[in-house]
């Protein structure tokens, strides 16, 4: 057969998904499987055995991202990479991230089925913890494998409620590699990364791939609140130091200055409360700010403005205020030869398509930094994404799954 006639298995990819989806299933039909917890390490040893029956050498490293590797012709030349992460929101939805882990896997099942020889070695991998969802914060495999993070810093991060550590769960799933957490210890020429767009502009335009110039940046700050617990009864409301209220204003603050500035996004996800009972004035709050913008420092020109708002208030209502830049990853403009290679592999397919941005953080946010890279997107059920309800046909991640097989193939050879 003609290789540019090959495409993938799609029924043998939707099983693969189906199964995976059982790992961590949730009753509305979403998914939660943080990273390094128990679900976490179930999917990532049904992933090692597939790996291991495509014939692949599996290398797992210090962060725990595991890479299967298929030789090629000649290994002195770069490797091709793909890949994505296992680990999900919690609650998740079915294809956040293990579609681009099972893409990819389906692309070596199918090259394996037609015993096509590569000039490169192909690497599929799993990134450990892309959500940052238990542990933050986010892209933290791929962090460390780039250098934006340290080993040290990754270990010591505490899960959400402030009992273990990332380091501590790792070991515990047996998931801790002894290979050397970084890009130097590998030869990579290009990567790519399919994944589901996330957001509503291939389903409501009625697109079947998505090509996005790059990821906008992202950056993460916990902020914490200190105010003075006391009886709400007898508590006069002058006076009080109650920090549940100044993080309200706060949080008006964070949506006022982002459409003030406009050209980003900007928002508060996390909030703890403490003591969080409806008879006792608040005296501790710790909330989250996640900044996105295309123009990093936009994006840093927004933080400043809000810090300084957050200070007033801080001051005016008595509650002493700690913040902490969590992560930063800049903005991640794709290689274009490999952006111009995945449209004119979708129009080759017969694929309708799109240029776009994305606005959703991915491992290939760091990746990028370290060799050329590109992704696919394809459509997301009404935009949603991050949601238990979140879906994508079939038929479309079959194929975003053949542009990701001829991008791989073409740039393999
Ligand atoms: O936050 C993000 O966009 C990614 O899902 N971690
Ligand atoms: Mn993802
Ligand atoms: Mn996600």
């Amino acid at each position: 057969m003609d290789v540019k006639d090959l495409r993938v298995n799609g029924k043998r990819l939707q099983e693969s998904l189906e199964i995976m989806a059982k790992i961590g299933g949730t009753e509305n039909n979403g998914v939660q499987r943080c990273a390094a917890t128990d679900e976490d390490k179930i999917a990532r040893d049904l992933l090692s055995k597939w790996y291991k029956e495509c014939g692949c050498e599996l290398i797992l490293d210090e962060m725990g991202n595991m890479f299967a590797i298929r030789k090629g012709k000649n290994p002195e030349l770069g490797a091709v990479m793909s890949g994505s992460h296992a680990d999900t929101q919690r609650p998740g939805g079915r294809f956040d991230g293990i579609l681009g882990v099972l893409a990819a896997l389906e692309v070596m099942r199918t090259i394996n089925d037609n015993h096509i020889e590569l000039e490169r070695d192909l690497i599929i991998t799993n990134w450990t913890n892309e959500e940052g969802g238990w542990f933050a914060p986010a892209c933290m495999g791929s962090g460390v494998w780039v250098g934006n993070l340290t080993k040290e810093f990754a270990y010591a991060r505490k899960d959400r409620d402030g009992i273990s550590t990332f380091g501590e769960e790792l070991e515990r799933i047996g998931y801790k590699g002894t290979y050397p957490c970084s890009y130097k210890a590998w030869n990579i020429d290009a990567a790519y990364e399919l994944h589901i767009e996330q957001g509503p502009q291939l389903y409501d335009e009625k697109l079947q791939i998505g090509v996005p110039k790059g990821i906008l940046c992202l950056h993460w700050y916990d902020i914490y609140l200190e105010g003075t617990a006391n009886q709400v009864g007898p508590t006069p409301m002058h006076g009080r130091n109650d920090a549940l209220l100044a993080f309200s204003e706060m949080n008006l603050v964070v949506n006022n200055v982002t459409h003030q500035m406009g050209n980003m996004v900007g928002t508060v996800g996390e909030i703890q409360n403490y003591p969080n009972s409806r008879n006792i004035i608040p005296s501790k709050v710790h909330f989250t700010v996640d900044i996105r913008s295309w123009d990093d420092e936009h994006a840093q020109k927004a933080w400043e403005m809000m810090k300084k708002e957050f200070e007033i208030i801080a001051q005016r209502r008595g509650c002493p205020i700690r913040t902490e830049e969590t992560w930063k990853v800049e903005h991640a403009p794709f290689d274009a030869e490999l952006f111009d290679r995945v449209i004119q592999t979708a129009d080759e397919l017969g694929y309708s398509s799109k240029r776009m941005v994305s606005g959703a953080g991915h491992d290939m946010s760091e990746v990028n930094k370290i060799t050329r890279g590109a992704m696919i997107f394809v459509p997301s059920i009404d935009g949603r994404s991050h949601v238990e309800c979140e879906d994508t046909p079939y038929e479309d991640c079959e194929r975003g799954t053949n542009v990701l097989l001829h991008c791989l193939i073409k740039s393999a050879s």
